[in-house]
């Protein structure tokens, strides 16, 4: 007679005392205290509006996070050109770059079931903030290798966010990092005499000797591929931030003080890695 294993049923724990308990791990009354509207008597959108706002926050924190794991990956690689362990692992990470991102581009339409008369109504609360003050924003953009020391005076009343980004500025960034590795690994020539187009078309042709010969590299063109993507997904989230902005407040100024849509759109040519797009108009059959 065979026996039959039954699984003991058991009932979901009670925590006692000072155990960890989820709340207290994830500090979910500190996090709940954090919204905190300015509206009065208080709109009921301008909870949406903050809500949305501080998940972009803790994702651009997340993705600091692992964008700093892949320099130093790519960093790694350059040292020791011969190894695929940390090409491996900054593909790796940079996929989960690109979820990340893809999510941002996705949680705006959240945001456009505010009709635009419900925020007018408490827009005028918000003023002199915006998104255009947004320091883990702006040291993305730095990280990734777009780096505008004109940026930092909007970060002077912040003096801490303001040394992380000089630092940010200071520091190699995910650009220059994935060429050092390409140039570590023989891929990359360049004249020390050369002048900056000279530079960018050597680096274009580097990613280009890459495609040419996929048998050979293929973890590189897998870096490269998510490269690609990232940069594609940032300037999708752009994108859809105009459209947002337009839909919500068309073309006036933004509380920032800009020009609102205008001053956006010039963004839109933004790119992290304008080489890896290079290479692809120099490649031929
Ligand atoms: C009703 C919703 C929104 C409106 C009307 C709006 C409007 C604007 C405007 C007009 C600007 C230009 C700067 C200025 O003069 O203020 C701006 C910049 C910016 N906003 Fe928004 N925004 C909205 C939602 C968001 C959300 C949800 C995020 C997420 C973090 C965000 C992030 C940013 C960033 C990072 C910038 C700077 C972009 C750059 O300089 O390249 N915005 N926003």
């Amino acid at each position: 007679m065979s026996a039959t294993v039954k699984a003991t049923p058991s009932a979901p724990i009670v925590p006692q005392g000072e155990q960890l308990t989820y709340s207290s791990y994830l500090k979910v009354p500190e996090l709940l205290k954090l919204q905190q509207p300015q509206s009065s008597p208080q709109h009921h959108d301008e909870l949406l509006f903050i809500i949305v706002h501080q998940t972009y926050e803790l994702w651009f924190r997340e993705l600091l996070h692992d964008l700093d794991a892949v320099v130093a990956n790519l960093h790694g690689a350059a040292t020791n050109p011969g190894s695929h362990d940390e090409v491996y692992e900054a593909a790796r990470l940079l996929r989960r770059c690109t979820e990340i991102t893809r999510v941002l581009v996705e949680q705006f339409t959240i945001l456009e079931t505010m009709l635009p008369t419900h925020f007018l109504a408490f827009r005028g609360k918000l003023e002199p903030a915006s998104g255009f003050q947004s320091e883990q924003f702006r040291e993305l953009e730095f990280l990734c290798g777009l780096k505008d020391e004109k940026m930092l005076r909007y970060h002077r009343p912040t003096p801490e966010a303001h040394a992380q980004l000089e630092r940010r500025l200071r520091e190699p960034s995910l650009h220059d990092v994935f060429f050092d590795a390409l140039r570590a690994r023989g891929s990359l020539q360049v004249d020390v005499k050369a002048t900056d187009r000279e530079r960018f078309e050597a680096r274009a042709r580097a990613v280009l000797s890459l495609y040419r010969d996929e048998r050979s590299h293929r973890d590189w063109i897998d870096v490269c591929e998510r490269l690609t993507e990232f940069d594609e997904l940032v300037v999708r989230w752009r994108l859809r931030h105009v459209q947002l902005v337009e839909r919500v407040i068309g073309v006036r100024m933004g509380t920032g003080g800009s020009a609102g849509s205008s001053y956006l759109k010039l963004t839109l040519d933004k790119k992290f890695f304008p080489e890896l797009w290079e290479a692809r108009t120099l490649l031929t059959q």
